[in-house]
């Protein structure tokens, strides 16, 4: 099998790659990004071929490598929430316009596409779980720019969708809901909304800052380690008599769901018994911040996001394994150890 990643020097990507250099060995990977910071360690895998592209500027090495893959994953996109309301135009033209542009050109070539969809498309959907096939995708209004980044990937679901119904094109869109593991991002940016919340609460203790919660930290993620959302890839890329073609899944775990507050002081709770982390744990507070004056006036929040997995245990016989505790565990050993 050959597959085509792009931005396989992400942090999923990273995963993605050496869980298939290790588990798969025949498979053939050509990975695709602007950075190879996080696999370096990969570099010598003959059967991994990494090509530095900025998939923003015009070239033909796009088409040349679609075509001579079999699998197409185009995971480069912007996932950060200070993005989406700073410069919502540059998430519209990587999450949205440079894929499109993949998707394209991938059914041009009858090929299949694995794409990365994400809880965020949900919004502020007010189901208890939320289920693929069923839930509303619920967005705010214009001037809430966060919601860039929500549509973009909803109308790549769209139109991947509809290029399935009538161009036949074989793809499955996945949602990870909130997957934290060891490289999810750069701890040594101190600033506020620098990374995701886990590695973002993680740097702030670093730096002997508090913890922020926005608008009181009532809000609910389901947080997911990292080796299990990659399980379920690979399950999806291997798809067993075609059980993933033209299917959703939501890949998220609602065991580990918990409040960014309770979040906050679970992370704090364990930075004690890091030596790097220690000194600062115990001299840093948890605090309340307003949505404004954290993220500024374009960010809406979304207060309970909780997935259905049903179809993702019942058609890929997928289930989540790694509770909350050992996920911040093995995220901090990996940042601080
Ligand atoms: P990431 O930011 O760690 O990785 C994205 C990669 O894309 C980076 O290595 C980056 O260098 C690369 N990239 C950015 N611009 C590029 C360009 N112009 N040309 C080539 N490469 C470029 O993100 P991630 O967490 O690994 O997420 C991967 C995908 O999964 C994204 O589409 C994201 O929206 C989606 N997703 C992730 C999560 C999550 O929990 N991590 C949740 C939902 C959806
Ligand atoms: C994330 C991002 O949009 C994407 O990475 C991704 O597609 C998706 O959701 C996902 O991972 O499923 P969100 O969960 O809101 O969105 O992003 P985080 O930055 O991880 O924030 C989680 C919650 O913590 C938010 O309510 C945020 O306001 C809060 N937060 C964040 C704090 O209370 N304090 C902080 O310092 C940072």
């Amino acid at each position: 099998m050959n597959i085509l990643i792009i931005g396989a020097g992400g942090f999923i990507g990273s995963h993605l790659s050496e869980a298939i250099l290790k588990n798969r060995p025949r498979w053939n990977i050509t990975a695709i990004d602007i950075s190879s910071a996080k696999i370096e360690h990969l570099l010598n895998y003959s059967n991994f071929n990494f090509i530095n592209c900025d998939i923003l500027k015009p070239s033909e090495i796009l088409e040349d490598v679609i075509q001579r893959n079999d699998i197409i994953l185009p995971l480069a996109a912007i996932a950060s929430p200070l993005v989406y309301v700073q410069d919502p135009l540059r998430v519209f033209e990587l999450d949205f316009e440079a894929n499109l542009h993949i998707v394209r050109l991938s059914a041009k070539y009858y090929k299949r596409v694995i794409f990365p969809s994400t809880s965020e498309v949900y919004g502020m959907c007010v189901d208890d779980e939320f289920k693929e096939d069923d839930s509303n995708c619920v967005t705010g209004p214009i001037n809430k720019q966060r919601w860039i980044y929500s549509c973009s990937k909803q109308m790549m679901d769209r139109v991947i969708y509809a290029l399935g119904i009538r161009d036949n094109l074989d793809y499955t869109l996945f949602r990870p809901f909130n997957w934290i593991g060891p490289r999810l991002d750069d701890i040594s940016n101190p600033n506020n909304g620098s990374s995701r919340v886990v590695t973002q609460f993680l740097s702030n203790i670093l730096h002997g800052k508090n913890l922020n919660l926005v608008g009181g930290g009532q809000q609910i993620r389901c947080f997911t380690y990292i080796s299990d959302g990659v399980n379920a890839l690979l399950k999806i890329i291997e798809n067993k008599n075609n059980c993933a073609s033209k299917q959703i899944f939501n890949i998220g775990n609602p065991s580990n769901k918990l409040s960014i507050k309770d979040l906050a002081f679970k992370i704090k709770q364990l930075a004690l018994t890091y030596d790097r982390l220690k000194e600062n744990a115990e001299k840093i507070d948890i605090v309340d911040i307003s949505a404004c004056d954290y993220y500024g006036e374009f960010y809406q929040d979304v207060k309970e996001r909780v997935p259905s997995i049903r179809k993702a245990k019942n058609i890929l016989d997928w289930f989540p394994v790694v509770s909350m505790d050992e996920l911040l565990k093995m995220t901090m050993d990996f940042y601080f150890k």
